[in-house]
Order: C-alpha cells, then structure tokens, then sequence
C-alpha cells in the first residue's frame, strides 16, 4: 500500500491524538451523561449526521457487509449492525475501539459488529457493500482524502458515504474544535473544503470512474458543522 508522506504524517498525529489527547473527551461526547450546551449541540448535530449517512443505505441492511472505517466509539457500527448488517467497524484509536467493545449493546437480529484496530485502508478488511466514513476523513489535506476516498471505493460493491468539513464555515469550524476537544500542539487541523472542489477532485478521480457523486446534506448546528456526501456505484 502506498500512501503519501502528508497521509502517513497526518494519520500519526490522529493516532495519537484520539488515543491519548482527546480519549477522555471523546468518550463523554459519545456516551449518555449530560454534557455542557455546547457539547450538547454536538451531539444533536453527530446524531442527526448519523441518521443522515444511514439513510443513504437501505434501511433493511440484512445480509450486507458495511465498513465503518474510522469508528470511534461505535454509535454508528451499531446502528447499521440493528439493520441487519455484518459491520466491520475500524480505527487507528486502540483506547477508542476497546470502549467500543465495552459498549457494544447485544443486537437483536443477525447484524454483528466485529472491531478492529487498524487503518480504514488496511487491504485486509476485505470487500464491503457499502462504506462509511463519519468525520473520520475530515482531517486530511483535500487531495489525501480524494485518494482515501477512491481507495473505500475500490472495496465497496454498492456505495461509499462519507462527510467533510464544509469550507465556507471556516470561522466557525475552527471555534467548535477548540471548544470541544483538548488543544494542544498535536491536535489535528481539520481541511475544510469546498463542496464544489470536492466534486471536481471526485469526479477526476481515475479510480472513481464507474461511481456517482450523489446527494450531500450539510448538517448545522450552534457547534457541530458537517456535510455528507454519497457515491454510488453506477
Ligand atoms: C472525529 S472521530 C469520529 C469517530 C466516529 N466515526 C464518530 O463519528 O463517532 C475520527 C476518528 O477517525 C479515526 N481515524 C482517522 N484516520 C483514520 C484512519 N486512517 N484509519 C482508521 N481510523 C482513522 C480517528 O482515530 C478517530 O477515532
């Protein structure tokens, strides 16, 4: 697998910073206990971002396999897996994947969730149907996160959905991330980009020649700001 210095850079100082930096502060966003008003318009945002992504998909899930490459803590392996889907769900965060263990509800149906510490472009996970990417993607430089998407494409049989860090809300972006996680010299920047651009870098994609770039939906709340965007296979 080749990867850039800029991918392989930035992919250690997200390792390091959601396993070590921001573990603590990541594992009371997503959990249940109440949270300050500004975490709170996060987790509204994060929840409706979640709905929006597994909408793209068939509501029934049952007997198709779906990467969450870039898990977190899980809230999203384990929707789809309630689906019926068999959810392989990955993230360079060991602390983060073993709370997803630990958190991991029994699933009524035949969706299963199996974790994995790894990097979402391990060649090893396999084939998927579809592939899904919250916020995950976010914090690589436009052109590495083309190729990180061309690359999900490449073993997905139906369809990749994933969301960025929409561009014209910079300002605004960049205060939420100060606000909700710890600062520090090694948190990572997010890469806001313009929709359009994102189109045309997708869309000039060699590898992505056989896919449709679909339906986005920007999701706005006081500080939480994210768009989805939805390829499919033609
Ligand atoms: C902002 S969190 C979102 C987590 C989860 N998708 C959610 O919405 O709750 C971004 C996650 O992506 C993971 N990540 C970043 N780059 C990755 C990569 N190349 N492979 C696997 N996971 C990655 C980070 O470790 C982090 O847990």
């Amino acid at each position: 697998m080749m990867e850039t210095a800029t991918y392989l850079a930035r992919r250690q100082r997200l390792e390091t910073y959601f396993d070590r930096t921001a573990a603590d502060a990541w594992a009371k966003l997503t959990a249940d206990g109440p949270v300050s008003r500004i975490r709170a318009t996060v987790r509204e945002g994060r929840e409706r971002m979640r709905t929006t992504l597994l909408s793209a998909m068939p509501a029934d899930l049952t007997g198709l396999r779906v990467l969450d490459a870039g898990c977190g803590t899980g809230a999203l392996a384990v929707e789809a897996a309630r689906r019926g889907a068999h959810v392989v769900a990955t993230d360079l965060s060991a602390t983060l994947v073993n709370l997803a263990r630990e958190r991991l509800p029994a699933i009524d149906g035949p969706g299963t969730v199996e974790f994995r510490v790894a990097d979402m472009l391990d060649p090893t996970l396999g084939r998927f149907d579809w592939v899904v990417a919250m916020d995950s993607l976010i914090h690589y430089e436009a052109k590495d996160m083309a190729s990180m998407v061309a690359k999900l494409a490449a073993c997905a049989d139906r369809g990749v959905v994933f969301t960025f860090a929409p561009r014209t809300l910079l300002l605004t972006l960049m205060g939420w991330a100060g606000k909700l996680l710890p600062r520090g010299d090694r948190s990572p920047e997010l890469e806001p980009i313009r929709e359009a651009t994102l189109r045309q870098l997708l869309g000039a994609h060699p590898a992505l020649t056989g896919f449709t770039v679909g339906a986005s939906t920007r999701i706005n709340t006081a500080f939480y700001k994210s768009q989805s965007l939805e390829l499919t296979r033609a």
